[in-house]
């Protein structure tokens, strides 16, 4: 077969493992991987990818993402920008900036509204793909527009309203998935650094106690059923602390499957079909993945 023109793009790796690049640990391998601190060449490289009809994805750190194929084809792109501007109540930042960063700057320059932050371990470009939220706050509460390429490589602004967030949703994640986010800006409101950076301190204190946070996880597997909480019915199903391979749900809280040790996809893939397959029989509930499973299809 000929090479791809993916393999003369500057800075293309082949057959990368995905490991280091999940958050998780695990991984199969990038056919073509392309890691970006800088987005200027994205808008060109977006529109032949899309005009060839070549495969790709968009990541950020992966925090939220399974890789459960043992080689993705065509490209993959780590998006690693790491852009912050903090004028007057408006904060303008890259896809690639990490969310708890974000809490953490934003409040040392005074700037409220971005606390939830520090409870959302991704990039900003997932949290607005997902409207992430923690503890009280979520992407939507703030975000005043969104600057985006589209399947044609062309830039877009896409206002808040044009986002149609939900819960954990967005029209990036419904519809255009083959838009690549390359930047959002937040409204914030003055207020006393110490007054922010003690509501950010509360989130991280409340997670901590919480959520598994000292152990590897992709956060909430499943979305919680309108009126009630996944994690309550995983746990009342009686599941906490069950075993898979080297993935366990979590005997902290039941809704967070975390990697033991050498966990492997298929590991993970077992406990949410087992998940989904006991609160079902149990509740008549049908649980929907929170997580996004690239490369196979999450049902029970
Ligand atoms: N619960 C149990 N057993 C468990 C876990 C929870 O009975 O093992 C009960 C809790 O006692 C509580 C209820 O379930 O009454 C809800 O639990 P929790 O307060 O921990 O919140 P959650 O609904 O499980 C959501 C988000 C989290 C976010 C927290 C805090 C979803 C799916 N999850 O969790 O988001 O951090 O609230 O705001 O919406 C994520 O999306 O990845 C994520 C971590």
């Amino acid at each position: 077969m000929p090479e791809s023109w993916l393999a003369s793009v500057p800075g293309v790796r082949e057959h990368e493992p995905l490991e280091p690049h999940s958050w998780y640990g695990i991984g199969g391998r990038a056919r073509y991987f392309l890691e970006l601190a800088d987005d200027a060449t994205l808008p060109a490289l977006a529109a032949r990818l899309n005009t060839d009809r070549q495969p790709y994805l968009v990541i950020g750190a992966a925090t939220n993402t399974l890789f459960a194929a043992p080689e993705l084809p065509g490209l993959t792109v780590k998006l690693v920008t790491r852009r912050l501007s903090i004028a007057e109540e408006t904060v303008s930042v890259s896809a690639g900036y990490l969310m708890p960063k974000l809490a953490a700057e934003t409040a040392k320059a005074g700037q409220a509204g971005l606390e939830f932050g520090a409870g959302v371990p991704g990039t900003v470009g997932g949290s607005v793909f997902g409207n992430a939220g923690a503890f009280g706050g979520e992407v939507k509460d703030r975000l005043r527009s969104v600057d985006a390429i589209d399947e044609r490589g062309q830039r877009r602004t896409v206002s808040a309203a044009e986002c149609r967030f939900g819960y954990r949703d967005s029209v990036f994640k419904a519809e255009h998935d083959r838009w690549v986010i390359l930047s959002a800006t937040f409204a914030t409101n003055r207020e006393p650094p110490a007054q922010v950076r003690a509501r950010m301190l509360e989130v991280q204190k409340h997670r901590r106690a919480t959520q598994p946070i000292e152990q590897r996880s992709l956060g909430s597997t499943f979305k919680n059923p309108p009126g009630d909480s996944a994690g309550r019915l995983i746990d009342a199903a009686g599941l906490k602390g069950m075993r898979i391979g080297g993935a366990q749900i979590s005997p902290k809280h039941a809704n967070f499957i975390v990697n033991l040790d050498g966990a492997s996809a298929d590991d993970v893939l077992a406990l949410m079909a087992e998940m989904r397959n006991r609160v079902f029989e149990r509740f008549g509930i049908e649980l929907e993945p929170e997580v996004r499973v690239i490369g196979r299809t999450p049902s029970g």
